[in-house]
């Protein structure tokens, strides 16, 4: 249900100390790899955004136990590798992480049959570039025109090494757990590495993965052994709270048992080059993955530059740091991100139109933007086309900018992933 929400400058700065909602990339891995293991778990932490849900539910219609135990936790019970053969329709919603790591998990289970859809942004996403690597292992897979419903006739894999044209995580843990079933070493090589949830929580669960840069192996077949994980907090999440205390004056705000996972924090070192006053500390190591503390005070910040090297490690807060651009005198240059466009929205799109609503000038490429940064003013609209970080960027925009506010058309966006989004902001005092 969409709900227009108007979000007015910050009178104040925003001050304490909170947590942020669970990892949405490690939640869906926690879920799914351990309904598809053998034994039972309980994962903890779990953010309450509309996706990580759409795992849950898909992986009961493949007839693992999914049942909660407490607000955030679950205990699982696996399949060991074995799935309801005729699950029919398994509806991924918003869930591009749902989609295709299922396409990588189902290909290989002979005899099962599958139709996976979505709603109408995950309908128009691509989705030969997940199917195409499976069929080179030996899938039968086929998509609309590229795109869900995605039809899966469980079929025998083959290893194979596999060369990946872009850098998704996506992608290669599709390619992993398809792997997983197939005999031999199935071997993926990415243009640029990219986050590595599911290497780790692989090998926590007993399987041969190994990874070095941008390549990484499982060794099939294998049964992930069920593991109990407490779910990290998310830093995209975060990102959003950290940019907000950089630029809302006198601000100082400390998030707590944030995943601190290297593969995640390219937003932080884009702050820091723009002058950001971030102090980051790792406080333990939690299933593998870095948790720990990040503080922000705000500061003036000055432009920045970021290229295709650095793209994958802050792919889902480049439209974040766009805004933290708006604020800074110059010019910043995103480029190197045309995977933007194929986002829960066209990002380098709603992003230009966000700064827009903000009297921002932006020069928009196929690949990026240029954001002149000065003093964007309030009173605005923004659309953020059911686009949850979308709403979150404008949200941080209209807290910094001028007088006037800015009304959101559909603030009910940020459920996907942040749904205390708001609250959170007022607890600090927003
Ligand atoms: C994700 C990978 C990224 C990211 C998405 C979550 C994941 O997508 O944008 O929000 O959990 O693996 P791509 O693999 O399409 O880059």
């Amino acid at each position: 249900m969409s709900a227009a929400r108007f979000v007015d400058r910050a009178r104040a700065a925003l001050r304490g100390r909170v947590a942020v909602p669970g990892d949405k990339s490690i939640a869906h891995r926690a879920v799914m790899f351990n309904a598809a293991g053998e034994g039972e778990a309980l994962v903890r932490g779990l953010p309450s955004g509309h996706d990580v849900a759409s795992t849950m539910s898909a992986m009961r219609a493949l007839g693992a136990t999914v049942e909660p135990v407490s607000p955030g936790a679950v205990r699982i019970r696996g399949r060991a590798m074995r799935f309801e053969p005729s699950p029919g329709t398994i509806d991924c919603e918003n869930s591009g992480t749902t989609m295709r790591l299922l396409t990588g998990l189902l290909a290989g289970q002979e005899g099962l049959v599958a139709t996976l859809v979505g709603d109408a942004s995950l309908s128009r996403r691509p989705m030969k570039r997940v199917a195409a690597p499976l069929i080179a292992l030996g899938a039968h897979i086929d998509t609309t025109d590229g795109h869900a419903p995605i039809v899966i006739h469980g079929s025998r894999l083959k290893a194979a090494p596999v060369v990946l044209a872009v850098a998704s995580a996506q992608l290669k843990s599709a390619v992993l757990l398809a792997g997983l079933r197939a005999d031999g070493l199935t071997d993926v090589t990415e243009p640029i590495a990219t986050r590595d949830h599911t290497e780790k929580l692989l090998l926590a669960m007993g399987v041969a993965v190994r990874s070095s840069g941008a390549r990484c192996s499982v060794r099939g077949p294998a049964v992930p052994a069920c593991v109990d994980v407490a779910v990290p907090g998310d830093p995209s999440s975060a990102a959003f709270l950290l940019v907000a205390a950089a630029l809302v004056g006198g601000s100082d705000v400390t998030l707590e048992g944030v995943c601190l996972n290297p593969t995640r924090l390219g937003f932080l070192e884009v702050l820091r080059r723009m002058g950001a006053d971030i102090d980051c500390r790792v406080e333990e190591e939690v299933g593998g993955e870095p948790v720990g503390t990040i503080r922000c005070r705000a500061s003036g910040l000055g432009p920045f530059e970021i290229g295709a090297a650095e793209v994958p490690a802050a792919i889902d807060e480049l439209p974040l740091l766009a805004v933290a651009a708006a604020f800074a005198e110059g010019d910043s240059v995103i480029s190197g991100a045309g995977e933007l466009r194929v986002k829960e929205s066209d990002r380098i799109a709603t992003t230009c139109a966000l700064l827009r609503a903000f009297g921002v000038e932006v020069e928009e490429k196929d690949d990026g933007m240029i954001v002149r940064g000065g003093r964007p003013r309030g009173g605005g609209a923004v659309a953020t086309h059911g686009d949850h970080r979308i709403a979150m960027a404008a949200a941080v925009a209209a807290l910094a900018a001028g007088p006037g506010g800015v009304t959101l058309d559909d603030a009910a966006a940020v459920d996907v992933s942040f749904p205390e989004f708001f609250s959170t902001l007022a607890r600090l005092g927003a």
